[in-house]
């Protein structure tokens, strides 16, 4: 039987065997939509597919963990590579785990909680190596072994649920199951769909307990979710965000302001988690799905709650970004500040400092910090975290990157460079502009490996080479993975 027979639709007969080639012969056809395949998963890629080999191509696959052996159905195939779903898990394998969340696989939060916490590590660490190796990079460092998130479990300090009229609904559900109100995650791979989430288990037990009462006192006041294709409904999201002091804040984002409705559910909501410290309303009437919105109304409390990270403190609102794994994040600045070894005579800058919070962890240290940011709100909110903290050395440039590396007239020229950029990496032209400073030393603070890998060959052509590569998990069951990557340059 040929392992790429349609008919067959399986490759049982052992065609992942490693070294497997494509089956050749008139009668052999390209694999197909719809064909199945029995795979061994090696490791997964930076989107948390699973990575298979069979029969001479590349199996990437959804919904399957590690070392397990599954029946999987070919979605689409790209030259060599093909996309592909498990239907079935044949054998678990050696490194499974039992998940901790009745969502999980149906739910898009988590990619694997079905493999165990070593081999999540091990595959991470791999991600990062990979995409240094891939830029011939390797040879300039070792990756040193991960460092694991604090804890695997209750991590989250904020998540985000989505309310909907299109609940996904189980395939063990009776037909004609009520599907009109979910409140809870973006159903894997279908966007459109919301798995109605009970307990989440990445967030802490506070925020399960506002989750659970939200959707109790939503439905009991028949309040109407939001229509995704419509545009319709009163209830888009529910953010909530725990810090370590115990403060919470609830922000509910509503499509108009309604303000009767809205103040009932807080005070019903405050009623059932007397725990929650401040409510805030965001009222977002546009068509996009985003938690950020038009105006902002202080329904309970302060409006906004305060975090304590690396020994300072920083006060959160509702809109602005803060790091969403605190006991994570502190080991990584801790590592930044051990790499950038300043001293009262040196001078630090931060590019893409957000809410300035490496900025500051390194005030303490440094002559002077300046962070750089675009978001001007993020910048308001780094001038008064150093305010707050008594910080006076740090000071913040809002603006692109790039064109305020053009215009650095008055400040201090730095002898360390923190880099911290989105996803997307460097604009090409930033690995030059830094070159054109006088700094020795930068420590690229990265979110996804591929982009770093690309920007440290670039970084690499003004004269830096790589001297360290830390590699931590803040996202526990998720493919996520940072590094803290030191370059050095000159003599
Ligand atoms: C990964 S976050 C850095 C977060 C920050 N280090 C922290 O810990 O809070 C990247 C930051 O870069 C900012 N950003 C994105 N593009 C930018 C640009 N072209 N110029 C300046 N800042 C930018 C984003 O607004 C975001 O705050």
């Amino acid at each position: 039987m040929s392992p790429l027979d349609p008919i067959a639709g399986s490759d049982a007969g052992g065609a992942d065997a490693p070294g497997g080639s494509r089956a050749a012969g008139a009668s052999v056809r390209k694999p197909r939509a719809g064909d199945l395949f029995e795979l061994t998963i090696e490791r997964f890629d930076a989107r948390g597919l699973g990575l298979a080999r069979a029969a001479g191509y590349r199996f990437r696959v959804q919904r399957a963990a590690v070392g397990s052996r599954v029946s999987a159905k070919v979605l689409r195939r790209r030259r060599d590579e093909i996309e592909a779903v498990a239907l079935a898990v044949l054998d678990p394998g050696p490194q499974a785990a039992q998940p901790a969340c009745a969502h999980f696989r149906a739910c898009g939060g988590c990619a694997f909680q079905d493999l165990d916490q070593a081999s999540q590590l091990a595959g991470k660490q791999r991600l990062v190596e990979d995409a240094l190796a891939a830029r011939g990079l390797l040879a300039e460092a070792v990756v040193e072994a991960i460092v694991p998130a604090p804890a695997p479990w209750r991590y989250r300090n904020k998540m985000e649920f989505t309310f909907s009229n299109r609940r996904w609904v189980a395939p063990e559900e009776p037909q004609g199951a009520e599907a009109t109100f979910a409140l809870g995650l973006h159903a894997l791979g279908l966007y459109q769909k919301v798995v109605d989430v009970r307990a989440c288990p990445i967030q802490s037990e506070e925020a399960d307990r506002v989750l659970d009462a939200a959707r109790a006192i939503a439905l009991q006041r028949g309040l109407s979710p939001w229509d995704v294709r419509a545009h319709a409904g009163l209830l888009r999201h529910l953010v909530v965000r725990r810090a370590r002091s115990g403060a919470l804040l609830v922000n509910l984002v509503t499509s108009r302001e309604e303000p009767a409705a809205v103040a009932a559910f807080a005070a019903e909501l405050l009623r059932r988690v007397p725990e929650i410290t401040t409510i805030v309303q965001t009222v977002n009437a546009r068509a996009a799905t985003t938690a950020i919105g038009d105006s902002e109304h202080v329904l309970h409390g302060p409006g906004t709650i305060s975090e304590e990270l690396a020994g300072l403190a920083f006060t959160i609102s509702a809109g602005s970004f803060f790091q969403t794994n605190t006991a994570a994040a502190e080991r990584l600045f801790a590592a930044v500040r051990e790499e950038a070894a300043l001293s009262k005579e040196r001078v630090a800058w931060d590019l893409f400092c957000g809410t300035g919070t490496i900025a500051l962890v390194l005030a303490r240290d440094a002559r002077e910090v300046v962070g750089f940011e675009l978001v001007a709100s993020a910048v308001r909110d780094a001038r008064a975290n150093a305010a707050r903290n008594g910080i006076e050395n740090a000071r913040f440039v809002e603006g692109d990157v790039l064109a305020s590396l053009s215009a650095t007239q008055g400040l201090a020229a730095p002898d360390v460079l923190v880099v911290d950029p989105p996803r997307a990496g460097l604009h090409p032209k930033v690995p030059a502009a830094l070159g054109r400073l006088a700094a020795r030393r930068l420590i690229y603070v990265s979110c996804n490996p591929a982009a770093a890998g690309a920007d440290c060959a670039a970084l690499s052509g003004a004269g830096w080479r790589i001297r360290r590569v830390r590699p931590f998990d803040q996202f526990p069951h998720t493919p996520h993975v940072e590094a803290v990557i030191t370059l050095e340059r000159g003599a």
